[in-house]
């Protein structure tokens, strides 16, 4: 059975894309903060196949270091999901009065993270020709005011993402913009506003499971239009 790595999978998209790969009896190790929510996760997931669930902060050294002997215990990683996030402070602030701390932690999260996670599960990685799948946003090509914290992150990981393809041709590493989604994260950034015309996480997943599913080239892509056949970056 093939094995994914990821992580934020006790809610929104991560959830989904656990749940699907589950359907498909893909063996899954899976971390979030929360213990309680991760654990319902893994219980109904387990129905379907093996999941292993490490509750832990992705900008937690130690914790990281518990997933990738997990993992490195397994022998292969097929697909490495980096998809826990942070959003920043909500509502959100404008650089000229962003808080250093609050911009930091964001960096920590969103970028340095998902590579220190890919440098440690490069042998696992490696010995599968695996997949890396590393979550954007438009908020990363798009000047939105307020977003610069976050955008600045995930603009900085779709450009890791990119370096990291070019330095390992062996893998297939993708930076993939999901689209707006109906989520915690989501209702964070627009704190107040009904967000119930926004798709639900899991219209997302199958857009997304094309580039596990078809591997097209490293690069950026965006859901919106994978879902709509062409795989144009
Ligand atoms: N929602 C959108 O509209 C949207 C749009 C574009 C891109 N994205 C991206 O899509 C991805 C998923 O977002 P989402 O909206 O599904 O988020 P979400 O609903 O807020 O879920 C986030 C998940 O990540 C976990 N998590 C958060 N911080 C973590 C950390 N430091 N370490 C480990 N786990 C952590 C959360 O659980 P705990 O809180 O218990 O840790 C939860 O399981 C993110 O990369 C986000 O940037 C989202």
């Amino acid at each position: 059975m093939p094995l994914a790595l990821i992580t934020g999978a006790s809610a929104g998209l991560g959830r989904e894309i656990a749940r699907a790969l589950a359907a498909r009896r893909w063996s899954l190790v899976l971390d979030a903060r929360t213990p309680g929510p991760l654990r319902a996760a893994a219980t109904e997931l387990g129905r379907d196949t093996w999941v292993e669930a490490l509750p832990g902060d992705v900008a937690d050294a130690a914790h990281r270091t518990d997933l990738a002997a997990t993992v490195a215990s397994l022998g292969e990683l097929d697909l490495l999901v980096n998809n826990a996030s942070e959003l920043g402070p909500s509502p959100l602030p404008p650089l000229a009065s962003y808080p250093l701390d609050a911009l930091t932690r964001v960096l920590d999260v969103d970028v340095v993270a998902p590579i220190a996670l890919t440098q440690l599960m490069l042998p696992a990685l490696t010995r599968a020709g695996g997949t890396v799948l590393n979550l954007s946003s438009d908020a990363a090509v798009e000047a939105y005011p307020g977003w610069g914290g976050y955008g600045a992150a995930k603009a900085a990981l779709d450009h890791a993402s990119a370096v990291l393809a070019a330095e390992h041709p062996e893998l297939h590493v993708y930076a993939v913009d999901p689209g707006d989604m109906r989520t915690e994260m989501h209702q964070r950034a627009f704190p107040g506003e009904d967000i119930s015309d926004r798709p639900l996480p899991a219209d997302a997943v199958p857009a997304l499971l094309r580039l596990v599913d078809e591997r097209p080239p490293s690069g950026r892509y965006r859901a919106a239009d994978l879902a709509t056949g062409s795989v144009n970056r």
